[in-house]
């Protein structure tokens, strides 16, 4: 395990300053190459996202026979096949870290008149496939997987499938999207009801696209046979990524950062709230519409901050972002309660499990509960020092490089960080406004 090169993250010694624009948003990206795969005609996507999740999703389509080309000025084009053009791969599509890849491909490949294998690594071999396995079977795909077609690799019969109207039990957009897809090659109409809605850039996205989507309260629709229209498209920065600088302004003193380009869908919201009602102060300026999403630049300034209690119902426009809030929290004033966040437990780590390892490590105060944590914050801020490990997890890993930025002595995260898998160049991307990261090994 620890051939793997170890990160070190200094405390900073001096306040973080400047701009950073943040890479493409994840989820945007992986739809815009879905997407654009599936239309007729070339769609041009600018600021892709080309961390390892979406060029694997690239990879996937590219084996079944969709030239898309990356020019130098890192405008990506898309030659769409339109929406029965894909052919069958001759290999097994490898999705890496990525859940949303394996999730979305599982629901478009029911559809398709050919045979397809999907896997990944070991944490997405070990995360839960039932949840789109299941439905998509009431559609009448024919899937089978490890554990009772429960976990990857799953090897996808394509069928005729039919439309079905499904009531979720988690709020997942990975799973309202496998069964948008399907439901876009399914006879009659497909109906997703959430729990809570979930991000909803599918929806979005299919109607830049010129397609139809039904919406109604926390149900959304489609019918099959829809023909979609290759786009041009500007992929707003992705606040999942943004989370890290931003929690790491508010806690190193002193600093003023301005993040550039952040997608702010309401669906993807959550931390801004919660850091906002512990008292930090973030700016929202030059709001604008890339793509069918809201954008704004974010400047964050160094603040002091105060425990709060997560309403639940926040805990889905969050979900992404709660390893770095949870590092906010251990470094606020007063006591933090985290609930209704089971879903943290099958990311690309156990969340609750390895945040709480990883943070006490520093010498946070955080314990686990089943469903999230309770953080009792140090104001005066983390001790640090520890070697943590990030369990393959990307966001894991850049939570502890933000904590060592803000504590008193370096963090060092062993454990295949997987940075790449969404923040492209993070430790120099961070330098730029004064952090020091170095890989050692
Ligand atoms: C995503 C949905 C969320 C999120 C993931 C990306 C998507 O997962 O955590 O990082 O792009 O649809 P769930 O659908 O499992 O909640």
């Amino acid at each position: 395990m620890n051939s793997e090169p170890l990160l070190v993250s200094y405390p900073a010694s001096a306040p973080l300053r400047g701009e950073l624009r943040p890479p493409g948003d994840k989820s945007i990206s992986h739809r815009a190459v879905i997407f654009g795969a599936l239309a007729r005609g070339v769609s041009e996507i600018h600021h892709l996202l080309e961390g390892e999740d979406v060029l694997r999703t690239v990879a996937a389509f590219r084996a079944m026979g969709v030239d898309a080309r990356r020019d130098d000025a890192g405008v990506w084009r898309i030659a769409g096949v339109g929406r029965d053009g894909l052919s069958e791969p001759r290999d097994v599509l490898d999705m890496g870290n990525s859940g949303t890849g394996i999730r979305l491909l599982t629901g478009l490949l029911a559809g398709q008149p050919f045979f397809s294998v999907l896997t990944g690594d070991d944490s997405l071999r070990r995360r839960p496939m039932g949840r789109v396995v299941g439905p998509l079977t009431r559609m009448g795909a024919c899937i089978l997987g490890r554990d009772g077609g429960r976990c990857a690799p799953l090897a996808v019969q394509g069928k005729e499938l039919i439309g079905i109207p499904y009531v979720s039990p988690v709020a997942s957009a990975q799973v309202k999207t496998a069964l948008l897809l399907a439901g876009l090659y399914a006879a009659g109409e497909t109906a997703i009801t959430e729990p809570a809605l979930s991000r909803d850039h599918t929806e979005r996205m299919l109607t830049a696209f010129g397609g139809e989507v039904g919406q109604d309260g926390l149900t959304v629709s489609v019918r099959g046979g829809i023909e979609l229209r290759g786009v041009t498209m500007h992929v707003p920065g992705d606040i999942s990524s943004a989370a890290f600088p931003m929690v790491a302004a508010l806690l190193v003193p002193g600093s003023e950062v301005t993040l550039t380009g952040v997608g702010i869908n309401p669906t993807r919201t959550g931390l801004l709230d919660l850091l906002r009602e512990m008292g930090g102060r973030i700016d929202i300026g030059n709001e604008r519409l890339e793509g069918g999403e809201p954008v704004a630049d974010l400047t964050v300034f160094h603040s002091p901050l105060k425990g709060i209690r997560v309403p639940p119902d926040v805990v889905p426009r969050a979900i992404d972002e709660f390893p770095v809030f949870a590092l906010a929290a251990a470094c606020a004033d007063g006591e933090t309660l985290v609930t209704g966040a089971e879903e943290l437990r099958v990311k690309e780590s156990d969340r609750i499990a390895a945040i709480a390892k990883g943070l006490a490590v520093q010498g946070a105060d955080i314990e686990e509960l089943p469903d999230g944590m309770r953080i009792r914050g140090r104001p005066e801020g983390l001790p640090g020092g520890g070697v943590a490990d990030a369990f393959q997890d990307h966001r894991v890993a850049m939570t502890l490089m933000v904590a060592g930025l803000a504590a008193r002595a370096p963090v060092t995260v062993t454990g295949r960080a997987n940075v790449e898998t969404s923040f492209p160049g993070f430790a120099a991307r961070m330098a730029g406004l004064g952090a020091r990261i170095e890989s050692h090994g």
